[in-house]
């Protein structure tokens, strides 16, 4: 209520989360808006799990030029939003928070994008025609499906350790013009892929989900959407079947935001020396 007007300095974002201690979006986003000489401020917020909607509203009446949002409040800034984009309903899930003209906020969801950007552009990385492999079917899957999709894999499946979630995101998705294939990690048994993409949460506890043998084709490039200082676990289990080219989600980390950026600011920042520069500041 008695929340002051900001008119003047710096434009203010801000990334909002629980927890958000470690976000390294405050350090990319400074590193953007250096690109551009920018006057603008990032920060990472905290935000109470009962809290979100209400610092939500209170952060745009104060000013604030944009938001992105992480776990576990993207189905909940989705949500709240008074219009979204495609990709951002069909992942029932928002990363990012825009002010509109009139009033009120519009959802995107640029997480499946910078996937697709970080594939394509940074790793060089044909998706056209490549039969495609997509592990778990929780939140971080629903939000790349769309992007992949628009890329045309020759086929995409989706297998989960609870086969049901992975039936009913293929269900949901039904109306794309490829029809998502979905079941168990057994499902896949017998099967050759060129893309695998590990969306499941396993790798945080150090696991890799139970997937048969056989899995990757001569070429088979795979990609975890998480990423560490050390090789994932997902990552090792590539490196061991010869995977002809492994990488982790720091890349879609930075294109991700760069893709924020150009929404809030209509500025498209260069992600090459972002990423270089966290690798090196991640490297043990
Ligand atoms: P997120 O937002 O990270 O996607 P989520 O919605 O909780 O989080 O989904 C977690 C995903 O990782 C799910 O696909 C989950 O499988 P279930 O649906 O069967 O729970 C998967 N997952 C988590 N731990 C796993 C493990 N140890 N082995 C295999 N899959 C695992």
């Amino acid at each position: 209520m008695n929340e002051p007007a900001v008119s003047h300095g710096p434009a203010a974002y801000a990334v909002f989360g629980n927890p958000i201690k470690h976000s390294k979006s405050p350090a990319i986003h400074g590193a953007f808006a250096a690109q551009f000489g920018a006057d603008v401020s990032y920060r990472a917020v905290a935000v109470p799990l009962e809290a979100f909607e209400e610092k939500v509203a209170a952060f745009f009446r104060r000013g604030g030029s944009g938001l992105n949002v992480t776990v576990p409040f993207k189905e909940r800034a989705w949500a709240m939003a008074d219009s979204a984009s495609d990709r951002a309903s069909k992942a029932r899930a928002a990363n990012c928070l825009i002010p509109l003209e009139g009033g009120g906020l519009h959802a995107d969801n640029t997480d499946g994008l910078g996937m697709v950007r970080d594939m394509v552009i940074n790793q060089g990385w044909q998706l056209a025609g490549r039969r495609t492999l997509v592990l778990g079917a929780g939140g971080a899957v629903r939000g790349i499906l769309q992007p992949l999709l628009a890329e045309r894999p020759a086929s995409l499946t989706v297998v989960n350790r609870t086969a049901e979630r992975a039936q009913q995101l293929a269900t949901e998705f039904a109306d794309a013009p490829l029809s998502i294939s979905a079941g168990g990690f057994d499902s896949v048994a017998g099967c050759e892929f060129d893309l695998i993409i590990n969306g499941t949460s396993a790798g945080l506890a150090g696991e890799m989900p139970d997937l048969p043998e056989g899995l990757l084709s001569e070429r088979c490039c795979c990609y975890d959407l998480v990423y560490q200082s050390e090789p994932t676990a997902f990552m090792r289990w590539a490196a061991a079947r010869a995977a002809w080219a492994v990488t982790d989600g720091l890349g879609m980390l930075v294109e991700q935001a760069a893709e924020s950026f150009y929404l809030w600011r209509q500025q498209r920042p260069s992600t090459a020396p972002v990423i270089q520069q966290l690798r090196e500041l991640m490297t043990p």
